[in-house]
């Protein structure tokens, strides 16, 4: 080989290693510029504010390690950011964590073979659900544009969110029907009623409830009790209702008085609810109805800044409105046990603007938040503490839970009836003889079931709306059990009579 030869090759390595070095370069850029632009400008605006970038930085290693010794300090920036973004109603500003740490998901149609649910949704008139929202189309149009953010109606804020779950579900629905949504492939909307496993109706029946039962003027009736007379004759009058009786319909009644006149007549459907305390078995039972969890009005505490066992002054934590009918006798009877405990926080009151910042706090400075039976076995409150990481104590005999059939609500709940936690002594005693290391075992499954009770748009894998959708799959799939086995001896008789 001569010295001619060598040259070229010397050449040709030094530009391989320096592309190799620029290419490498270039990627790591790329990676970091990916990482950020995966959050749409809105989240982003929101997260820059007073710098709690810092904290959501997926490289800032060492800057974790400081945050996790200081919960107390960033669950209150994290409040103040919600806060800020929340106004008076609510725009999407809870699902901003998800939008960094949670795995990207398919864009693009679903296929329509894979997917668990395919659901066939009215296209009611906008009176019965974003209308109610102030929402008012073109003429001729139904349905708000959900492609674009910024003109889907809010739904209104502070305690009227924590029925919200018909917004989510309606909105999931109509995002599946675009292509550049990412969402997971759970349920998808079908425009033939024949093709779809089940028929969602389309009815803000809590808002209704929560907004619109006044009378107005010289109103005989108010828009609540219209729009519910008004649905019965429009679902019965359907031959999808006759077909199976309204078997194969889904209505979502989360407000324990929503579609108080209705109910009845629409009893056959599949309900979602917040528990069964104010319905008639025949009417809503737990072989044919959903339980959905409360959107929680708390803001969520991140995993890596809930405080640990020893950051948590507070040994258990109420706050709620203490005098109660029905069920609720029990607040009264605990509260006079344990007002002059030390290391509890039993307060009046029931959570409003500010005091829901103050709440979220109380229960992220906690080991165990109580909840206690109300007026309705179920309440908001046991959300509020799942998305803090406070283990919920819950004293109410007749509670449903979302989503049991796939979740063990023990492995991160305790629960104490009724007749023992008014025994002097009891519940103080079974807290405090509940040491660090089972406590934590708690508290790092509740880190990992918070994000089945999050309500977000758009919907996330194993988020609460997802996981509604995957119940009713399952809810379906066991009334076809039924279904079929009443069928046994049935078709063999017809056959015999023919
Ligand atoms: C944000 O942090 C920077 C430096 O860390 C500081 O100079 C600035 O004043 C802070 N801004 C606000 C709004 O707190
Ligand atoms: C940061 O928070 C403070 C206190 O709540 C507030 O007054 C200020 O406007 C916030 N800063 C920005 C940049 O929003
Ligand atoms: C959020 O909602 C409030 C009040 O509804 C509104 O003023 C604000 O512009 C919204 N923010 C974004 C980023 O859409
Ligand atoms: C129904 O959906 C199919 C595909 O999803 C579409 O091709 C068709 O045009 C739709 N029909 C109506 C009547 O909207
Ligand atoms: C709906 O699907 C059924 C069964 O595939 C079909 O017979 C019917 O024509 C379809 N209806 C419409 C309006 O496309």
């Amino acid at each position: 080989m001569s010295e001619k030869s060598m040259l070229p090759s010397r050449f040709l390595f030094y530009i391989i290693t320096t592309s190799i070095f620029l290419l490498i370069l270039s990627s790591l850029f790329l990676l970091e510029f990916s990482n950020t632009s995966t959050i749409s400008t809105k989240v982003l605006k929101l997260i820059l504010v007073n710098n709690t970038s810092v904290y959501l930085k997926p490289s800032a290693k060492n800057e974790q390690a400081e945050v996790s010794s200081l919960p107390s300090m960033t669950s209150q920036i994290e409040h103040k950011v919600r806060l800020e973004g929340q106004g008076e109603g609510f725009n999407f500003t809870d699902s901003g964590r998800n939008f960094i740490s949670r795995k990207r998901q398919r864009k693009g149609a679903c296929d329509p073979d894979q997917v668990l649910l395919k659901v066939f949704m009215y296209d009611l008139p906008p009176d019965f659900h974003f209308g109610l929202l102030g929402w008012k189309g073109y003429a001729g149009e139904t349905w708000p544009n959900v492609q674009d953010l910024a003109q889907i109606p809010t739904y209104p804020g502070g305690l009227n969110l924590q029925h919200s779950i018909e917004y989510w579900l309606t909105l999931d629905l109509l995002s599946s029907e675009t292509l550049d949504i990412d969402r997971p492939c759970t349920a998808i909307r079908v425009n033939n009623s024949s093709l779809a496993d089940i028929i969602f109706v389309p009815f803000f029946s809590s808002l209704s409830y929560n907004r619109h039962s006044k009378l107005h003027g010289k109103d005989k009736i108010s828009v609540n009790r219209m729009l519910q007379s008004k649905l019965v004759r429009y679902l019965t009058g359907r031959d999808e209702w006759k077909q199976m009786g309204g078997k194969n319909h889904i209505i979502v009644a989360h407000h324990p008085n929503s579609m108080l006149d209705a109910r009845k007549k629409l009893g056959s459907a599949m309900f979602v609810l917040a528990d069964f305390g104010r319905y008639p078995a025949e009417i809503a039972n737990l072989e044919k109805d959903i339980i959905a969890p409360y959107k929680h009005v708390v803001s969520t505490i991140r995993g890596d800044a809930s405080a640990p066992f020893s950051k948590r002054p507070i040994l258990a934590y109420f706050q709620g409105a203490v005098y109660r009918k029905d069920g609720g006798a029990i607040r009264q009877e605990l509260y006079y046990l344990l007002k002059d405990e030390k290391g509890v926080h039993f307060a009046f009151g029931s959570v409003q603007g500010n005091g829901i910042h103050k709440a979220g706090q109380g229960m992220a400075s906690s080991k165990f938040c109580l909840n206690i039976a109300g007026d309705t076995p179920s309440s908001n409150r046991l959300f509020d503490a799942i998305v803090n990481h406070c283990v919920p104590v819950i004293i109410s005999d007749e509670i449903e839970l979302p989503f049991e059939d796939v979740l063990d609500y023990s492995e991160f709940c305790l629960f104490v009836r009724a007749a023992d936690a008014v025994k002097k002594g009891y519940l103080v005693n079974l807290l405090r003889g509940i040491k660090e290391n089972k406590w934590t075992k708690m508290w790092e499954r509740l880190k990992e079931v918070a994000q089945h009770f999050e309500f977000q748009y758009p919907s996330r894998p194993d988020d609460a709306v997802d996981m509604i959708w995957q119940a009713v799959s399952r809810k379906i799939s066991s009334a076809r059990i039924k279904l079929h086995r009443e069928n046994r001896y049935r078709r063999s008789r017809l056959f015999k009579g023919n």
